[in-house]
């Protein structure tokens, strides 16, 4: 892959997502009909919902990272495509249940599964995804594969409790919020990551390495998330902005706001939180723009970022190694 040309002004040039993609796309059909002929069940409404999640896009990007890093070690075997699969189930698993705990009516630009079908049906349908997902994986055959799927969505799902714990607690501090980014997103990046290199078979130090820039990569991808719920256009995102703010989220944008701000500015935050109040949506977006906060989301993210890429150190240098590196700058760039 061409190298990304720096513009002379030091402004990082744009990242091309979808030449990156380009280096996985007969993976990553393969990895889509996989995912298209689990979703057949005789059970109609979960054909119709998974198809309507799954047929909706989404970036695809934990099964990309888990391709790449097959493909920097050699290449992508049958079990990297499956598990490429298994982990995009769980993620769709994932987003089913949180558009329900968010009450979120749009995902992927168009009304979430919740909004058109109820919320039963989503919870219903997501835990089919996870057990379809469990069942695939145990086609693998292989014990530590199983024992890193099954801590994975045991620790998505504390990070999820965990967060329902500081909903509408002003009081939880950076470290508190970075526990449960690093469990409720992080860590299937890192498993992602993390199992291309036991598929092939790797060296332990480079299992490690990979695992590491999962989750550097998840924390930054999540920071970024966060500020985008304040500051991203919608349409572009594909999803509500202030649906943070709508479920009183103490994300970082806000616990930086709340810390860089004068009293009655806290205040106003603080309320907002405790009440889960989207009409405050306007007055605490200008407060978190006036203390930069999002400026500090973004440096955090960047330096998440940064510590992936030299986790990337155990690979040989190879255009997929390259291509993770431009992902974790996607990761902390991108708008959507
Ligand atoms: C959304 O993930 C959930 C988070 C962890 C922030 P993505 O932004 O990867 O969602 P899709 O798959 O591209 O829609
Ligand atoms: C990520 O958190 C959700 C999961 C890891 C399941 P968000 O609630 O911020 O994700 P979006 O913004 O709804 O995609
Ligand atoms: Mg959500
Ligand atoms: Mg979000």
């Amino acid at each position: 892959m061409a190298s990304q040309p720096q513009s002379s002004t030091n402004i990082p040039a744009p990242i091309d997502f979808d030449s990156i993609k380009k280096l996985t796309t007969t993976e990553a059909k393969a990895v889509d009909q996989l995912i298209i002929n689990e979703l057949s069940s005789d059970v109609v409404l979960i054909n119709q919902m998974g198809h309507y999640i799954v047929g909706s896009g989404g970036k695809r990007l934990r099964p990309m990272l888990l391709l790449l890093s097959a493909k920097a070690l050699g290449g992508a075997s049958d079990n990297h495509l499956l598990l490429a699969a298994v982990i995009e189930f769980i993620h769709t698993a994932t987003l089913l249940h949180d558009d329900v705990v968010d009450d979120s009516d749009l995902r992927r630009g168009k009304e979430s599964a919740n909004a058109v079908w109820g919320n039963a049906a989503s919870i219903l349908v997501g835990d089919y995804l996870y057990s379809s997902a469990f069942e695939m994986m145990v086609r693998t055959g292989n014990m530590r594969v199983m024992e890193i799927l099954s801590k994975t969505t045991t620790a998505i799902a504390e990070g999820e409790v965990l967060q329902l714990l500081n909903c509408n607690n002003p009081e939880t501090t950076e470290q508190k919020y970075l526990e449960v980014i690093a469990r409720k997103t992080a860590i299937l990046f890192s498993a992602a990551t993390k199992l291309a290199a036991v598929i092939a078979g790797a060296s332990t130090e480079i299992e490690q390495g990979l695992a590491q820039y999962g989750q550097h990569l998840g924390i930054a991808f999540q920071l970024i998330d966060d500020a985008l719920d304040y500051k991203a256009s919608k349409d572009e995102l594909g999803k509500n902005l202030g649906d943070d703010l709508a479920e009183g989220k103490p994300t970082l944008p806000l616990i930086y706001a709340i810390q860089n701000s004068s009293e009655s500015e806290a205040k106003t935050i603080i309320d907002a939180i405790k009440n889960g109040d989207r009409d405050a949506f306007n007055e605490v977006y200008a407060i978190v723009q006036s203390t930069k906060a999002i400026d500090y989301t973004e440096r955090r993210a960047d330096e998440e970022a940064q510590k992936a890429i030299s986790a990337l150190s155990v690979l040989p240098d190879s255009e997929y190694k390259q291509a993770l590196t431009l992902l974790a700058l996607f990761s902390v760039q991108r708008n959507y």
